[in-house]
């Protein structure tokens, strides 16, 4: 294992925690039919406010869990196509990142104390996985990533209607997770077994409840 590698790691998780990741799309914005609905978005009852925060927290948790679990497989993966097929999905949840907290702040709320805990646990099982080999490696990228969208489809589900401007930001990272899964899959990934899909949604949640409040 080359120390550059470690390097830029080192480097990665330090402009992640500190919120210095920069998006390259622009921030998904709501639909022109949902225009009006979105100045309504700018002052919404401080009850609505406080739960999309909070929502919004726990996806940025997520976002920063993702830019751990890509790394942590990118350093540890045999295959030199495997390891662009992370970067190049790492390079999208960079924008998750960054428009999550973009978000976080317009809600006037801040990022997850535990993030760096998080980001800890996730480096060491993507760098795990990627040691498993490839198969399991993008196996485990379709596992997360299906879990993911699971998740989301929740949260839009539990999103305050006033708040348009989070919703478009949540569906377009839906769509860019399930497709992160089924490249995954395409690339040669192996599925996971119902009852490790059952653990990872455990792990998931004590990250979604924690991440709400602290
Ligand atoms: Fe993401
Ligand atoms: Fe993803």
């Amino acid at each position: 294992m080359e120390i550059d590698r470690l390097v830029t790691g080192f480097d990665r998780a330090l402009r992640t925690l500190s919120g210095q990741q920069a998006a390259q799309r622009p921030t998904p914005k709501a639909p022109a039919t949902s225009q009006a609905a979105q100045a309504v978005a700018d002052v919404m009852p401080e009850s609505d406010k406080q739960h999309a925060g909070a929502l919004m927290r726990v996806n940025h948790t997520g976002e920063v869990c993702a830019q751990a679990l890509y790394d942590g497989q990118a350093l540890t993966a045999s295959d030199s196509v495997v390891t662009e097929h992370m970067r190049d999905a790492a390079a999208e949840e960079t924008d998750h990142l960054a428009w999550c907290a973009e978000r976080l702040e317009e809600l006037d709320t801040r990022p997850s104390l535990l993030n760096p805990f998080f980001y800890a646990g996730s480096y060491l099982m993507g760098a795990a996985a990627g040691l498993a080999g490839d198969k399991v490696s993008l196996g485990f990228v379709e596992a997360t990533e299906a879990q993911v969208c699971k998740h989301l489809d929740e949260h839009l589900a539990q999103l305050p209607e006033s708040d348009v401007r989070s919703r478009a930001i949540l569906e377009q990272m839906r769509a860019d997770e399930a497709r992160h899964g089924n490249e995954a899959l395409a690339a040669g990934g192996e599925p996971f077994s119902a009852f490790t899909k059952r653990m990872m949604t455990l792990v998931a949640k004590v990250m979604t409840a924690t991440s709400y409040r602290i």
